[in-house]
């Protein structure tokens, strides 16, 4: 998509993909906080359901119509206000986060195969079981999902972080590329008159 001209690109992102940007941080914020609190939590019934509603593989549905919305509407051209730096570092997170929501989901899956832990997706049905039980390749697998998971974490802390001073430092409406175009404008209304309510003090 970024390979696009930027003459034959959207002027904003879709209201769908907005909305999956949104339900998939929401969804992602449980998974990563519930996956981080199960390696603290002793073994027992609580551990078990956390694990179930870790474990279930909705992120990967979701991702998977993330980004078929994305190549059905296309994205919007990086801001024009953007340091070569920032149009780089913030598609390579872009692109990372896209793969992690992949990745993630199924590195998981396989480490638990390789476990023999049955992997139900919200009680609806058990994943198959596709590799050998194997303690070598669990151990291998989790210490990738451990990896890629924190890798993920620092991954959305830049993201956060950069969109957060893109909205309340630099207001260049890099921000308000993912928002509703009614809260888009809204936040500039109350930013201008924060400003002005500075000036005149
Ligand atoms: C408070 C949390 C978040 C904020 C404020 C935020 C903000 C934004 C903004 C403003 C953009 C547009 C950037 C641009 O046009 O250059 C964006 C794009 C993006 N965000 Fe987030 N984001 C958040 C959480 C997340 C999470 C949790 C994920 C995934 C795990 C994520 C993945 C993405 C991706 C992949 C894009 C690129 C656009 C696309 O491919 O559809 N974001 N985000
Ligand atoms: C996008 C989806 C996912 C994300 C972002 C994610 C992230 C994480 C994170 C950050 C941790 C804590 C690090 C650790 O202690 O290993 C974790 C732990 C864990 N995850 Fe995931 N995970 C996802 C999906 C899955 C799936 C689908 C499964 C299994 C089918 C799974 C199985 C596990 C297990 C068993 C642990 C605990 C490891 C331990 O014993 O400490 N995860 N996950």
């Amino acid at each position: 998509m970024d390979q696009q001209s930027a003459a034959s690109r959207p002027g904003a992102y879709s209201a769908a993909s907005k909305w999956l940007h949104w339900v998939i941080a929401i969804v992602i914020f449980f998974t990563i906080s519930i996956g981080i609190r199960l390696g603290f939590m002793p073994e027992g019934p609580e551990q078990d359901y956390y694990f179930d509603v870790h474990r279930s593989l909705g992120v990967l549905v979701l991702a998977a119509i993330r980004v078929a919305a994305r190549q059905t509407f296309g994205t919007p051209a990086p801001a024009a206000s953007l340091t070569p730096f920032e149009r780089i570092a913030s598609t390579a997170a872009h692109h990372s986060l896209l793969a992690l929501l992949f990745l993630q989901p199924i590195v998981g899956w396989l480490s638990m195969d390789a476990y023999r832990a049955d992997v139900s997706v919200f009680g609806l049905f058990t994943l198959p079981h596709i590799l050998p039980q194997s303690d070598a390749a669990y151990t291998a697998l989790s210490w990738v999902h451990f990896t890629l998971g924190y890798l993920m974490v620092a991954v959305l802390v830049a993201h956060i972080g950069g969109a957060m001073m893109h909205g309340f430092i630099k207001r260049d409406g890099v921000l308000n590329h993912m928002l509703p175009a009614s809260w888009g404008r809204m936040l500039d209304q109350v930013l201008a008159r924060g400003g002005a309510a500075n000036k005149s003090a």
